[in-house]
């Protein structure tokens, strides 16, 4: 069983469709994927029109929770939004915290592959989700930030790691709203490209409004537009993954 978290220090960068998109890509190679929605945005549970009754909350507090299927061979587990955050604060609190996820999933079985979709924030639930993934997935937007929002996650990972005494690995930054037309998107892939040869992922994946518009309709970009760009840069991540696994 592979465990994947996704995890950027700044917002907006691709996280969530990441999770959702190579979720269901891998699912639809026939792998069984769990998708642990660790935000208390709950965009996953939104994007596939689910309200969990027990949630990741429950799961952390009480090693009891709703895995709900969401198609074939991919499940999620609703992350309880702001029950979520008020979660933090007790468990501030408590001996292990950083080992909860850890615990509570370590009789999981059945699965191929879990992807802990995280915040953008370094908060206990992201500590807890990097402590129990083995490997981290850092997709990073084509802006000029880009390098300092790596080596920060780079550096938060490294720094859980020897905290908690955990081997979780980088296998993959994913370049994200790469935009072919603009001077920037070239200069800031090939920045990355230099400074992270190795972990930087082949798979780049571009702007495609089909994307963006997907969530809305409760669709994965396969089911919303499969002959989209957004499709074809998603199986290509799919497949690179597969092959790095
Ligand atoms: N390649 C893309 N092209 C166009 N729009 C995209 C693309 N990837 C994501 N989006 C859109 O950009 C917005 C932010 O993406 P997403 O929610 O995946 O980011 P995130 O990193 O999970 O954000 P947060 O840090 O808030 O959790 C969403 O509206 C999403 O639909
Ligand atoms: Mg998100």
């Amino acid at each position: 069983m592979r465990k994947i978290a996704i995890i950027t220090s700044k917002g907006g960068t691709g996280k969530t469709t990441t999770a959702i998109n190579l979720g269901h890509g891998l699912a639809l190679c026939g792998k069984r994927v769990l998708i642990i929605d660790c935000d208390a945005q709950r965009n996953i549970g939104i994007a596939f029109d689910v309200k969990a009754e027990k949630t990741l909350c429950d799961l952390l507090q009480y090693g009891d929770v709703d895995v709900v299927e969401v198609r074939k061979n991919l499940y999620m587990i609703d992350s309880g939004g702001r029950d979520l955050a008020e979660l933090e604060m007790i468990l501030a609190g408590q001996s292990k915290r950083e080992r909860r996820l850890e615990r509570a999933l370590e009789n999981l079985s059945g699965c191929d592959v879990v992807l802990c979709d995280c915040s953008p924030t370094i908060n206990l639930i992201n500590i807890n989700a990097i402590t129990y993934a083995e490997e981290v997935i850092i997709p990073i937007s084509m802006d000029y930030l880009a390098q300092a929002g790596a080596r920060q996650t780079i550096q938060i990972i490294d720094e859980v790691n020897s905290y908690t005494n955990s081997g979780t690995q980088v296998m993959g930054i994913l370049g994200t709203f790469y935009d072919g037309r603009t001077r920037l998107s070239k200069e800031v892939l090939e920045t990355l490209r230099k400074h992270f040869p190795d972990t930087l992922l082949d798979t780049v994946i571009r702007i495609n409004t089909s994307l963006r518009e997907a969530p809305s309709f409760n669709r994965t970009i396969f089911e919303h537009s499969p002959m989209s760009r957004g499709a074809f840069d998603y199986y290509q991540l799919t497949e690179e993954f597969l092959r790095r696994g």
